[in-house]
């Protein structure tokens, strides 16, 4: 078996393209990068904060670094003490001032819904922008519950970014019951709520992650929980604090992929956020026979943590439950490997938000088991895979960072090597991923398609 070196990775650069595989096995311990969702909020609450606020375990990719950004821009002073690591003097939740240019939010749907929340409730315009795929996005979702609130905002008629925020009389709380299962537009909502006069509420159809609730009381705002309705009175204050992000599940989960379907594999994933509606990963493949166990499992600040050992198992196709879904969202890619490399047949329903993510993942995963030969059919909401062997060749990511990790992944199974074509979009959420891949023991090549 050959295993690729670090120094072999060095000339890999962002825009690369990757071989990776075949075969190999994952071993050893690793930390993977910092949560993305948790680190796009602790820069928009410490803004927002009143005084100086620590951050510890920020995920510094393209997407939150473009949030910390935005705050910059908006006046507030941000240090990053080192790579993971931030100072941040909150102004206030009145202390914003207007941006001198329009506010780039990258690949990053979380960002850009989330801070169209905060944005809805000053007293200067905005714009927000981003790159292709983001600029691709609903933001309908957002548009129609702000704009109940009294908001000004606006997008190209196709509902999709630049967003377009003006200065609003006054926002007024409303009870608004989410039309699908999503954290971004619940949160949306609430940050918008922060602005309001009276008591804003959201109510969803099924549970989603939920970092925005604890880290808003972790930086001493009240918010109330009562099943699926979450609640707060607007017009309060935020305190500062000190913040430890855990490692993302998210990124984790390639990692516990990868060592399920790989032979010989041991893999220690150390200090990762085991929130119990991000855990879906980990019910799913435990439900498809996977080899996991949390050990010390313990507490940064208002969020649950645990160390994760995953080892070889041997995997099985399954109906995955629907209540699953909403609680595995980001991570149904890489299931699909999983399900690729399982004995019998794997079903995925009610997923359709898959299809409006960075990519829409339903067909671009599909797109991409067709290739290497896996029995794999795309329906409306989800994907029916039969498990078997996964052949060689060459997979497009469509710019999307999720699938392009998700065939790295699948290369463990393969029987020829996979090219993953342009692997930039990795850096938003998981930079170091490939050096990381080859130090467990992967196989992984640079691979130029341009020459
Ligand atoms: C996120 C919520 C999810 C998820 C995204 C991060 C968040 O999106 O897919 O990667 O941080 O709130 P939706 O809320 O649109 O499902």
């Amino acid at each position: 078996m050959t295993t690729a070196s670090t120094d072999a990775l060095d000339a890999i650069t962002p825009s690369n393209s990757v071989t990776a595989g075949p075969g190999g096995s994952v071993n050893g311990e690793a930390v993977v990068p910092g949560d993305k969702s948790m680190s796009h909020r602790s820069v928009m609450f410490a803004s927002l904060a009143e005084g100086r606020t620590s951050i510890k375990g920020f995920l510094a990719g393209e997407d939150s670094l473009n949030t910390l950004a935005a705050f910059q821009a908006m006046g507030v002073s941000i240090e990053r003490t080192s790579q993971t690591g931030l100072i941040i003097d909150g102004v206030g939740m009145h202390g914003l001032k207007a941006p001198s240019e329009s506010l780039y939010m990258g690949n990053a749907g979380t960002g850009m819904r989330l801070i169209a929340g905060v944005l809805a409730g000053q007293k200067f315009s905005t714009q927000l922008t981003g790159d292709e795929s983001l600029s691709k996005r609903p933001m309908r979702r957002i548009i129609d519950p702000l704009r109940e609130m009294g908001a000004v905002i606006d997008s190209q008629q196709s509902g999709c970014p630049p967003l377009v925020i003006d200065p609003a009389n006054a926002l007024a709380a409303i009870s608004y019951q989410l039309p699908m299962a999503s954290a971004q537009v619940k949160s949306c909502v609430l940050l918008a709520g922060l602005y309001a006069r009276g008591r804003t509420s959201v109510t969803e159809p099924a549970s989603t992650r939920d970092h925005t609730e604890r880290m808003l009381r972790t930086f001493g705002y009240p918010v109330e929980t009562d099943g699926a309705e979450v609640s707060l009175q607007g017009q309060g204050k935020l305190s500062s604090t000190e913040l430890e992000i855990p490692a993302d599940i998210s990124s984790a989960a390639f990692l516990l992929v990868a060592a399920s379907i790989a032979p010989d594999s041991d893999v220690l994933l150390k200090n990762v956020g085991v929130n119990p509606t991000r855990t879906g990963v980990i019910d799913i493949l435990k439900l498809m026979g996977a080899d996991i166990e949390l050990q010390n499992r313990r507490d940064a600040g208002a969020e649950p943590v645990a160390d994760i050992r995953v080892r070889t198992a041997n995997l099985k196709g399954i109906a995955i439950p629907e209540s699953l879904v909403p609680l595995a969202i980001d991570e149904l890619p890489v299931i699909f490997i999983a399900a690729a490399c399982a004995e019998g047949t794997t079903t995925v329903t009610g997923a359709e938000e898959l299809r409006v993510k960075e990519s829409d993942r339903i067909a671009a995963m599909a797109e991409g088991l067709a290739s290497l030969g896996v029995d794999a059919v795309a329906t409306a909401d989800g994907m029916i895979i039969n498990g078997g062997t996964i052949g060689g060749g060459t997979v497009e990511t469509f710019y999307d960072h999720r699938i392009a990790m998700s065939f790295c992944v699948a290369s463990l199974c393969a029987t020829d090597p996979i090219t993953i074509r342009d692997t930039h979009h990795v850096e938003t959420s998981f930079p170091g991923f490939f050096e990381q891949c080859a130090d467990l023991g992967m196989v992984i090549k640079r691979q130029s398609l341009d020459g």
